[in-house]
Parts: C-alpha cells; structure tokens; sequence
C-alpha cells in the first residue's frame, strides 16, 4: 500500500485502521471497539480493553521464543562500564523491582516518581511500574530540587526511585542534596525513597524512609504483570507550558502501545530483533517513547547510553556505539550531531568505524536546520530523517514513512502527516489557510491513540491550552505551513516555550524566577538563535527605583537562581538591564517584538499601534548590541 492510501484510510476510518493496528498486540482482553468518548467528553482509545504494557514489552516476548535476545544494552563511557539483558533477563529484573514496589506499598493507580541517570534501572523502574499498574513520573536528572519538588507535590507519589548520583561528562553530580531539598520543599511526603547506590557518589541513608535498591531488590519476590484498562494511565510526563507550572501530560497505555508498535514499523522501519539506538535522555517524551517502550514492544534491542555526543571520549562516540553494536536506526536531537560537527566538521573520526550496519538516522525535539542536514546527509550518506512531536502526543505527529514508502525529502520540511494526524494550517481566526500559507498548526479532533486524554489534576487547563483557541481541534502551539505536495514545514513555538538544546523550557518560568530577585521591578526573557544549541534564553530587566547592584552581580546571581530553581540545562547565561521593556498600553510586554529584534532588525519589527512608548524598542536594540545578543554575537 502507498503511503497517500494508507493516511487516507486512517483518516477516514480512523476506527478499523487502528483496531486493525490493535490486533497484532497480545491483549488480556481485546478491545471490542477503537474510538469512544468519556464523560468529559473527550475521545479515549481502546475503552474496554485490558493489557499490562510491561507484559506486551517483556513476557510477550519470552513467551514467543524470543527470551534469549538481547533487549536492553547499556553502554556508559562515563563510568567505563556495560551490561547486557536478554528479554528473559530483563523481565526477571522487571519482575523483581515490581515486587519491591509491591512490598513498599505501591499498587495499581498509585504514582511513582523517577529521578535517575541514564542506567538501566531507569528503564526497569518504568516498566515495574507499569507491571503493576502503577503510574510512574520521570522527572529530568538535570533539573534542579524545586522542579523536582513541583512534581512530588503534584503528582503525590507513594515512592519516589533515584540514584546516588548522575555524571555529567567527568562531573560527579549526588543526587541526595537534590532529592532532600526538594522534598524538604515539597508539601507531600512519599513513603519511602529508594536509592541505587552507584560507586561514585555515596548516600547516607534516613531511617525509615529511605532505602537501599540493591537490598531491596535482592529480599523481593517477583511480580507478575496485573492487566490493566486500556485508558488507564502509564504516566505522567510534566512538560513547560507557558507558565511556572509545568503541565502533567497523562499517557495511557493502550493507545500508545498500539501507536507504538505502528511506528516502529512505519515510521522506522524496524523489525523484531533489531537494534535501535535513541540518544536521548529517559526523562523526556523521546526516551520514554523510544528507549524504552517502542522499542521493546516491538521487540527490538535498545541501546542505553550513559555519554554525551562529544568528550565521552571524543567526537566519534556515537559512531562507536553504532558500530558496535549494530544499530540500524539511529535517533537523536539535532543539537547532539551540532555538537558533534562543531568538534569534528570534517568528520574524521568516522574512519575507526564500520557504520555498515547503519540504515537510516533520525532526528527531532527541534528544527532540524538546513545546514546540519546537509552536514550529515554528506557525511553520513544515507536517509537523514528529520520528524515533528511533542510531549503531548507522545509519538511522531509529521515524518518520512520509511516502512512504508520512503519519500522524497525536502530541506526544511518534517515530511508528510503521519497515520491519523490531520493536519491543518488556521489563522487566528481559525479559518483554514491554503497552501503556502504559514499559520497555526493545528490537528482535528479525534487524535491519534498515543495522544494526552487530558493533563493531570487539570482537565481545565487541558481544555484551555489545547481545545479552546480552535473548537474542534488540538492546538499544537507550533506555527509552519503546508505546501501544494503536503510537507509540512514546522517553524517555530508561538507561545512563550523555548528549547535549549533539545530540552523544552518556559521563558514565564524564568521570568518568575527571576521577578523574584530583591532588585528586579520586572523582566522580559526571550529565546535568541545560537549556533550550537538552537535557542539560548536572554533576560531584559528593569531594576527596581533604588537598586544598587553592577551589572556582573546581577548577571551572576540571576544565572544561579536559574540553576537553583530549574536546573543548569535552562543556560541563562545573559542579562541586560534596560530602563523599560516594551509594552502595549494595555501592559502586556511585546516579547515577540523583542525576539524580532534579536534575529532580524529594527526595521523588521513593525511599530505595534498600541505601543506605550516605540523609544522602548530602541533602548532594547541597544542593550543588545552592548551586550552583543542574538544577531549582534559574534556568532558566525
Ligand atoms: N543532570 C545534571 N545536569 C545536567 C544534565 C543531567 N542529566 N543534563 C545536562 N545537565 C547540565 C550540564 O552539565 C550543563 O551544566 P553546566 O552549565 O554546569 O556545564 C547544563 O546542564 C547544560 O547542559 P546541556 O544542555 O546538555 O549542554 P552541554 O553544553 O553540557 O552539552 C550538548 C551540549 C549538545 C552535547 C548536549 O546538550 C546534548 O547532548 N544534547 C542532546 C539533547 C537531547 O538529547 N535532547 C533530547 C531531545 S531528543
Ligand atoms: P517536546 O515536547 O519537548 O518534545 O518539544 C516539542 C516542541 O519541540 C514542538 O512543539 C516544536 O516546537 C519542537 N519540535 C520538536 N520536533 C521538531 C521538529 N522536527 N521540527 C521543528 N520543531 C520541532
């Protein structure tokens, strides 16, 4: 079947395409019907069906024959070490970390909170929730004690599951500090916190609550998976909306692993057994997606890695981990393969390497720019796919089907809709735009399985953020265009989200964070261009009446507050102190018009009618070339 017939059908009878998809899944209790709507209101996927996600990820497998593949390889230069694990392996460890949750207390429905570095008892964390129908959280290892305690306290977890340390290149970060001060801040108390002990950072044990993994593991009596309600849910992963609180999608399971599972095949055309490779982090929507679940659903081998692009040892790591251990699909955000050309533009550490095994490359989390795909498309001569999803959807929403007909690329473009994302292109005022035409980005109702039902605790914000701008549809957030072909070309946020290297951050956030400052009466903080990362978060501040402090103490203490409340990885390295920030005369900061400014020109920012005072925009186009921001770095 062509890709054009395919699409069609899952948009017309979006209905038998997926509960055709359904049936290659080993259901407790099979749905009888695909698509159905819930009190709310909302649509929800598979309602009546039963599965166990870690039962279609593991036990599936074992029972088909396949219990002596390799599932999971976890290579970590940081820590010179690797391990294996066969299915069978793998679930007997899934098994046993679910009968320790079990005897901590945890059961179906109850949440679970993950703060852990990229080892493998992240991925057996998850899927041990899952046995058991609980629901699990990752939070980030790079976000600081207050986002941590944010999510404690919404999500109300009965145990929180850590480390006693992260590593960042050659840096040994302890997680205990950051695990104690956040729930030192947190209102909610979990019951117990479980700590993997690893050699490089100790952990001081507090009786009665927390524990040792390794103990705990060893005195546990294996699970078994509990089947669950398809619209039950798997997780909540918490993502930057535009303002301090983060929004916690819900993601159920079986829509997902019925999306899932679709993907590995259409999308990227992997096959059971073979080895899929995602550098990316368990704390974000594209490892969860695809380090752990996709591909062990599918029953492929994952590939955990504990390393940077660059410096772990050098600019060749990621041709040796593919090499070694024979990854066909390789997945990554394109801030990783900048890193990478920026240390090594001729690419020369390729020649160590045999990357025969190597079909095709993927990238997401951001714009892939034209000349990092040209970059690698030269370097790597083979397809360079460039696809389009958020947190919110949980898989690909724009992409190249290569499992089902690879298309044509066209730089810039994301390629074509995938299965059951009708795509259009609105104004602001909903009303569809033609061909060519740039706009909002927006997805008719119903989604696809896989997709948010809801945001946690806040149906309300779920409506607002997504449903209410363009009745009848979701709102992506993203602005593009589609062309007369139907490529999609994503553009960019239209909201105040930014992503700095590949990691989706709120500019409202830091605003708050920095409003907070003794001597800042009030602050703008947009994201400017940077070479390497994408985005870099820049902050205007208007120093309260008074306000004795230099330029360097201000920079200085505002960029630790940043690292104190949410993490290194926001990378507010500039601030520029202005006398007015610009504004409508109704008050509300132009910060669009200041991103303008940083890109492009002064001439290039059209003088809003309601500006309070346009002398404002000059005073902004000042600092920025004092300070040599955006389109005044010394960027090439
Ligand atoms: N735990 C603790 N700290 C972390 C962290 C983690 N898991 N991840 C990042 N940080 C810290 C870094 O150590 C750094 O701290 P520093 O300012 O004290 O040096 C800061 O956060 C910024 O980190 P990062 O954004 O990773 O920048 P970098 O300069 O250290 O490395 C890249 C640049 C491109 C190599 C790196 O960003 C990268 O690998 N990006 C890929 C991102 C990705 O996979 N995204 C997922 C979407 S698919
Ligand atoms: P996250 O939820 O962290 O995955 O971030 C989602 C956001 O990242 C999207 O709304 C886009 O703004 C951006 N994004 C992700 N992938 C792409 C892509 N392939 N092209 C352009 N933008 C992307």
């Amino acid at each position: 079947m062509t890709y054009r017939d395919l699409y069609r059908d899952s948009i017309r009878d979006p209905e038998g395409f997926w509960l055709e998809q359904a049936q290659r899944l080993a259901w407790h209790e099979p749905p009888a019907q695909a698509l159905s709507r819930d009190e709310r209101g909302h649509y929800r996927w598979f309602h009546g069906g039963k599965l166990n996600v870690s039962h279609l990820a593991l036990d599936a497998h074992v029972e088909a024959g396949r219990g002596e593949q390799a599932a999971l390889l976890y290579d970590s230069p940081v820590t010179g070490s690797r391990a294996r694990y066969t299915y069978r392996e793998l679930r007997d460890e899934v098994a046993r970390a679910a009968g320790m949750l079990r005897e901590l207390g945890v059961g179906h429905g109850d949440r679970v909170i993950l703060y852990m570095p990229m080892i493998p008892e992240a991925v057996i964390a998850m899927l041990a929730c899952a046995r058991l129908g609980a629901i699990h959280s990752v939070v980030f290892g790079g976000f600081a004690a207050n986002e941590l305690a944010v999510r404690i306290d919404d999500a109300a977890p009965r145990v929180v599951l850590t480390a006693s340390c992260g590593i960042e290149f050659e840096r040994v970060i302890p997680y205990q500090p950051l695990v104690n001060e956040a729930l030192r801040r947190a209102e909610h108390a979990p019951e117990a916190v479980v700590y993997v002990r690893r050699p490089q950072a100790e952990v001081e044990l507090q009786a009665g609550r927390d524990l040792d993994w390794h103990e705990r593991m060893r005195a546990a009596a294996p699970a078994e998976a509990v089947p669950v309600d398809a619209t039950d849910p798997l997780y909540i992963l918490y993502t930057s909306g535009t303002t301090g609180k983060p929004k916690g999608v819900v993601r159920e399971g079986g829509g997902y692993a019925v999306a899932l599972n679709w993907s590995m095949a259409a999308i990227y055309d992997l096959h059971p057994g073979e080895v899929f490779w995602t550098a990316s982090d368990v704390g974000w929507v594209v490892g969860h997606s695809y380090i752990v679940y996709a591909p062990l659903i599918r029953g492929c081998c994952t590939v955990v890695y504990e390393g940077k692009p660059v410096r772990t040892p050098d600019a060749g790591a990621f041709w040796r981990v593919i090499s070694e251990y024979g990854v066909k699909s390789f997945f990554t955000a394109p801030t990783a393969f900048r890193a990478v050309k920026k240390e090594d533009p001729e690419a020369r550490h390729l020649a160590n390497y045999d990357l025969s095994c190597l079909e095709s490359v993927f990238v997401a989390g951001e714009r892939l720019d034209p000349p990092t795909y040209e970059w690698l498309a030269e370097t790597l001569e083979r397809p360079v796919i460039d696809h389009w999803w958020q947190t919110e959807t949980g898989w690909p929403i724009v992409a190249n089907p290569m499992g089902i007909e690879p298309m044509p690329v066209k730089s810039g473009s994301a390629t074509l809709p995938v299965a059951g994302y009708d795509i259009r292109v609105l104004d602001d005022a909903g009303r569809e735009l033609p061909a060519g035409e740039q706009g909002n980005l927006a997805i008719r109702l119903p989604l696809p399985p896989g997709c948010l039902p809801t945001l946690w605790n806040d149906d309300a914000r779920f409506r607002r953020s997504y449903l209410e701008r363009f009745p009848g549809y979701y709102d992506t957030a993203d602005a593009g265009f589609i062309d007369e072909d139907g490529y999609v070309f994503v553009m960019g946020r239209v909201d105040d989200v930014i992503n700095v290297a590949g990691h989706r951050l709120s500019t409202g956030e830091m605003e708050e964070v920095i409003g907070a400052h003794p001597a800042v009466a009030e602050c703008a903080v947009v994201g400017v261009h940077d070479e390497l990362k994408g985005e870099l978060p820049v902050a205007f501040v208007v120093l309260k009446d008074g306000a004795e402090t230099g330029q360097e103490e201000l920079e200085g203490e505002l960029t630790q507050a940043i690292r104190d409340e949410i993490g290194a990885i926001a990378a507010l390295r500039r601030v520029a102190v202005v006398a007015k920030l610009p504004k409508t005369r109704s008050g509300k900061i132009l910060r669009k018009s200041i991103r303008t400014l940083a890109q492009e020109s002064r001439e290039a920012v059209a003088t809003p009618s309601t500006i309070d005072d346009p002398g404002s925009l000059d005073e902004i186009a000042e600092a920025m070339e004092a300070h040599r921001i955006g389109r005044y770095s010394d960027q090439p």
